[in-house]
């Protein structure tokens, strides 16, 4: 039998010898949660505004998914893409009938999501008699994922640091500004990719001109449009995918974090020609669309759509748009550079060089948990079941830490 750690630092000791060290973590060891709380092993309590970094949308320990995952114990976990599970196509159904999308292809992490659709853009252009197009035009701040190509596609100097010599076929546009996509384009490009609200790369959401102006140009070109909706879609935003907010339809869109309640599944939405390039042998994966992620997946989009949580998204997250006008930029002007979002992805950018001083007095004195990134900018993605009262805590908590900082 393994003797288990009883404390907190027993569990981070322990965590600090035998876990790479490629992560820094926060010195909590999380325990359990409820919905939006999260409890460490010394019995603390905090608000947890990470959401397992926009992961736990329905909060934590739902009790839909407590079902589903009983349900799944007693029926069957996995069976392989040699067979079919109903999980696999009511969840694929449901996200067809909610969107612009006819097909919808399984797959296990943000990132692999992003290489399937990167895949099927350069497939797409030589079924399409064009076999010189290969390069994917991607955003300056955008994050698509930490494998080679998706890494690639990144762009950030600081994901690309290391790994050189990096796969060929990617070149960085600026974030809306349609011109300088329009500067990258020749005949060797075959799609362009981007997030419709840049999340790791400081809570930037896209103008309506510039994802419109995207759609426009792929048309011209016969090109793909194809975006990454990974932290952004599966209600983020108040809608299922972010996209719908702005009323322009890519070909192709990955989705993953919040779609599997905490398991991992991720997903490549696509239409037109594009949902039909991906043949038998061209691409797969074991674990993908598996019947317990699927029916997590199933489960959650279920409860996203019919029970209120995606409207629960856009009417709290304008509340806390208004509460971070009205207290943070009132109480520390000086501090803060602009407040930012759409639904429950919020960013505070301030003029500070770092966001972290907050985040620490956030957790060590309210127990407030959030996180910062782009370096400056405070960033709130907590599960979509939030209320106006937990969204009083945590702008009080970074009021009252500004104020403590002398901000
Ligand atoms: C927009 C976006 N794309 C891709 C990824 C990579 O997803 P994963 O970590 O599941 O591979 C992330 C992760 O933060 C992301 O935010």
């Amino acid at each position: 039998m393994i003797e288990l750690f009883k404390t907190n630092q027993e569990v981070i000791e322990a965590g600090d010898k035998y876990l790479y060290p490629n992560h820094v973590r926060m010195p909590i060891s999380m325990e359990r949660g409820e919905g939006c709380w999260v409890f460490d092993k010394d019995g603390n309590k905090y608000l947890d505004y990470v959401g397992g970094i926009a992961v736990n949308g329905l909060g934590h320990c739902h009790p839909r998914i407590q079902q589903c995952l009983r349900e799944r114990a007693e029926t069957i976990l996995h069976c392989s893409n040699y067979f079919y599970n109903e999980p696999a196509v009511q969840t694929a159904k449901l996200i067809v009938e909610n969107s612009c999308f006819e097909k919808v292809l399984f797959a296990n992490s943000g990132a692999e999501a992003n290489e399937g659709q990167i895949k099927l853009a350069r497939k797409y252009a030589k079924d399409h008699g064009h076999p010189e197009r290969y390069v994917v035009i991607t955003m300056k701040k955008s994050f698509h994922g930490r494998t080679l190509a998706t890494c690639t596609a990144t762009g950030q100097y600081g994901v690309h640091r290391y790994f050189e010599p990096l796969p060929d076929g990617f070149r960085y546009a600026e974030f809306n500004n349609l011109d300088s996509v329009k500067m990258l384009m020749d005949e060797y490009v075959c799609a362009i990719l981007t997030e419709p609200v840049q999340g790791e790369g400081g809570v930037n959401p896209a103008t309506p001109e510039f994802l419109k102006g995207l759609r426009d140009l792929c048309d011209e070109k016969g090109i793909l449009l194809m975006f990454d909706e990974v932290q952004v879609g599966s209600g983020r935003t108040g809608k299922l995918f972010a996209h719908q907010n702005y009323g322009v339809e890519p070909d192709t869109c990955s989705m993953a974090k919040a779609l599997g309640s905490g398991v991992p599944i991720a997903a490549v939405c696509a239409r037109g020609d594009a949902a039909r390039t991906l043949t038998p042998g061209t691409h797969g994966s074991t674990f993908a669309g598996g019947p317990l992620a699927c029916a997590l997946a199933m489960t959650t989009l279920d409860v996203m759509l019919n029970e209120g949580v995606i409207d629960n998204c856009a009417k709290v997250g304008e509340y806390f748009r208004k509460r971070a006008h009205e207290v943070i930029e009132k109480n520390h002007p000086d501090a803060v550079k602009e407040i930012r979002g759409l639904g429950l992805i919020n960013g505070i950018q301030l003029t500070k060089e770092s966001g972290k001083p907050v985040v620490d007095l956030c957790f060590e004195d309210n127990k407030v948990l959030i996180n910062c990134t782009a370096g400056n900018v405070l960033r709130f993605i907590p599960p979509l079941v939030t209320t106006e009262e937990e969204v009083d805590i945590v702008i009080n908590a970074v009021d009252a830490a500004m104020t403590k900082l002398g901000w």
